[in-house]
């Protein structure tokens, strides 16, 4: 950043810089063809969404699960249904030792990391004053260090290759407070991947892009609960919760070459509950 206009006024070294070479048309650029994803919380809900997007356009996918094994069989249904490379990788993601061991795994079986998904999460949605220790203690490893840890070891990958690109799934919950039952916990372990993403987008500026998904409520396990489900439509202009295969495009469109010169984005996908 220049501090004065005679500053401003001089040029940098190689700048500007060139665009990627990417193909022209835009399905092109959407194609995942030789490209490796890694997705945590992949065996349902959002994750699995994702995987099934990636290997519709043809990419190879890593699918973390934590107890789902239903992440093996869903896996070897992707590769058969579209012709690609799949596997499934038990990690616990607040496991920092676990998650560079797969990280490196990964790499070794596919031979590239192209894109990791920094998607797992969980809630336990209570009053701070109810919340116990315990609780807030789950909730930090999992949502902020898991993503953390990810983003460490994807990171020293896409470091090494000379290329890559991270996505976290963060919420609304870091824009806004939900209705009505209180999850501040949860809320700022949000916020604070959401925070991690800009300042990676711009740490990693040389070697890799990184953007994060803000989600509204979609259809899956951790969905509005039955005590903020008529809340979650009344707030929702849309008036009901995202289905699954409606955020299938987005994470595409940022996995892929489409979305080469967007990074340190926050992208809220939320029927509209965060404009009133
Ligand atoms: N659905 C919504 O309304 C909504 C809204 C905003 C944000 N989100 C976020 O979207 C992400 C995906 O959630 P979802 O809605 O798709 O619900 P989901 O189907 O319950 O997915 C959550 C995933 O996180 C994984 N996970 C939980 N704890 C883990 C751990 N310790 N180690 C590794 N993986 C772990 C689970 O894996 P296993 O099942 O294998 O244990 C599960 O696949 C989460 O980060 C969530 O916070 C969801």
């Amino acid at each position: 950043m220049s501090m004065t206009v005679e500053e401003a006024g001089v040029a940098r070294d190689s700048f500007p810089r060139q665009p990627p070479e990417t193909p022209p048309n835009v399905f092109e650029q959407l194609s995942m063809k030789g490209k490796v994803v890694a997705i945590t919380g992949a065996a349902d809900g959002i994750g699995y969404a994702v995987a099934e997007a990636m290997a519709e356009a043809g990419g190879d996918v890593a699918l973390w699960y934590n107890s789902n094994d239903a992440a093996i069989s869903k896996g070897e249904r992707l590769a058969k249904a579209h012709g690609i490379r799949a596997k499934a990788y038990k990690v616990e993601v607040s496991d920092s030792t676990k998650v560079e061991q797969t990280m490196g795994q990964v790499v070794q079986d596919f031979g590239r990391l192209d894109v990791f998904v920094a998607n797992a999460g969980m809630a336990i949605s209570k009053a701070i004053t109810e919340q116990t220790l315990d609780e807030y203690r789950k909730q930090m490893s999992v949502n902020v260090d898991g993503v953390f840890y990810c983003a460490k070891y994807a990171g020293a990958v896409f470091k090494q290759q000379g290329f890559g690109n991270l996505i976290i799934t963060s919420s609304i919950s870091a824009h806004v407070v939900n209705v009505p039952v209180d999850q501040p916990v949860y809320n700022m372990t949000k916020a604070a991947v959401l925070h991690l993403g800009k300042s990676l987008a711009r740490e990693w500026r040389e070697f890799a892009r990184c953007n994060v998904v803000s989600p509204g409520f979609f259809n899956t396990k951790m969905g509005a609960s039955p005590l903020c489900i008529n809340e979650a439509y009344r707030m929702t202009p849309q008036g009901r919760q995202g289905h699954t295969k409606e955020i299938k495009g987005l994470y595409l469109y940022l996995a892929s070459d489409a979305s080469s010169y967007q990074t340190g984005s926050d992208v809220v996908i939320d029927g509209g509950y965060v404009l009133p």
